[in-house]
């Protein structure tokens, strides 16, 4: 066994100390950087891959990892709104709850959201942005689109709890969403392009569900200048693996590359800092209720296994954690993108 695969065995067992785990979390973003800068004339350049073929990969296994799991587990790992992707911290004081709504009301800015739009959300995870905007902008239709039934249970049991009639949720693969044609104001979407491949489809179908005065706003994680799968071979690949079969690491220019089909118009970036919190704060969580989401995993797959499946999300939060720190969050960061019809 190499050591890496052998290091990674005894962290999936929680026999290494997170410290540790961090520090060599750490090495292998160096390395990752120094082998894809090596690579990334092919990737980056030529971006042929993110042309053909369709519009997502491999979307079973990504929500066998994630998306399929109980609500309950969310419930417990996340925040209070169950916002699965970067929260803002304003300031060192603000907790997740805060951090949260910080993030949803700068999307909705940057979105350029009014009362009375019609709005699809793509990508809806547990409701964070779907049921926000439903209570905000009462006026609004809005029509949010995963591909998991428990995402979408999830959601319209709190939407009927709140008394929220202007939201609906359809469970659909992107890959076969027909949502056209124009009938939309605004298409926003929070990490989900980070789990498609074809780009250049995918915005092209867009298009045509936006009324000609419409516009696309994207949230997106992203490296500063490279653009590379997952990959979910080999021990370096363990977070490809596990958690983001089928994904991609966007480069912070790729949404410009398609200026025919939509352009950008504004762009903001949230150093990687506010994503190493984000992630920090769901391990604590993690840990403060370790009980509860150890017998919610037993449930999902077996006491066996829910050990394991615990330490493995330790293990994904703290990478996602120093992923984003890496370099004071300019290597990796979060960036926003508002797009609209050429001419
Ligand atoms: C990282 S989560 C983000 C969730 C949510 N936007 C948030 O901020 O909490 C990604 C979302 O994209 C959805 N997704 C991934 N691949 C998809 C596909 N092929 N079709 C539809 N939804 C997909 C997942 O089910 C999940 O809801």
């Amino acid at each position: 066994m190499g050591i890496l695969k052998w290091g990674i065995e005894a962290v999936e067992r929680g026999l290494v100390p997170d410290r540790l785990t961090r520090k060599v979390i750490r090495r292998l973003c160096a390395q990752r950087l120094a082998e894809e800068q090596v690579r990334s004339a092919g990737h980056v350049r030529d971006t042929g891959w993110l042309r053909s073929g369709p519009i997502a990969v491999a979307t079973d296994r990504a929500n066998e990892q994630h998306y399929e799991l109980p609500a309950e587990f969310f419930q417990e790992a996340l925040g209070p709104r169950r916002k699965y992707s970067c929260c803002y911290f304003p300031s060192p004081e603000t907790s997740l709850e805060q951090a949260e709504v910080a993030a949803l009301q700068r999307s909705c800015e940057l979105a350029e959201l009014q009362d009375g739009q019609e709005i699809l959300e793509l990508g809806c995870g547990w409701g964070s942005l779907s049921l926000w905007m439903a209570e905000q902008y009462p006026h609004s239709r809005i029509t949010a689109v995963s591909n998991s039934t428990p995402q979408r249970v999830a959601i319209e049991a709190t939407a009927r709890s709140r008394g929220l009639s202007n939201l609906s949720v359809i469970t659909c693969d992107v890959n076969h969403l027909a949502a056209g044609p124009r009938q939309y104001d605004r298409v926003v979407s929070i990490e989900m392009f980070e789990h498609m491949r074809n780009y250049e489809r995918l915005l092209s179908r867009i298009a045509g569900w936006l009324r000609t005065d419409g516009k696309l706003y994207v949230h997106l994680f992203c490296h500063r200048t490279l653009c590379y799968p997952f990959e979910s071979e080999g021990a370096e690949n363990w977070m490809g693996r596990h958690f983001f079969t089928g994904g991609l690491m966007p480069s912070a220019d790729l949404l410009e590359q398609f200026p025919d089909i939509l352009r950008v118009t504004r762009r903001e970036t949230w150093d990687g800092r506010h994503y190493q919190r984000t992630a920090d704060a769901w391990l604590t969580n993690l840990d403060a209720r370790h009980s509860a989401i150890r017998s919610i995993l037993a449930k999902a797959c077996g006491p066996r296994q829910a050990v394991r499946a615990l330490q493995r999300w330790r293990m994904f939060f703290l990478a996602v954690s120093e992923l984003f720190g890496y370099a004071q969050g300019n290597e990796w960061f979060v960036s926003h993108y508002l797009m609209e019809q050429p001419g």
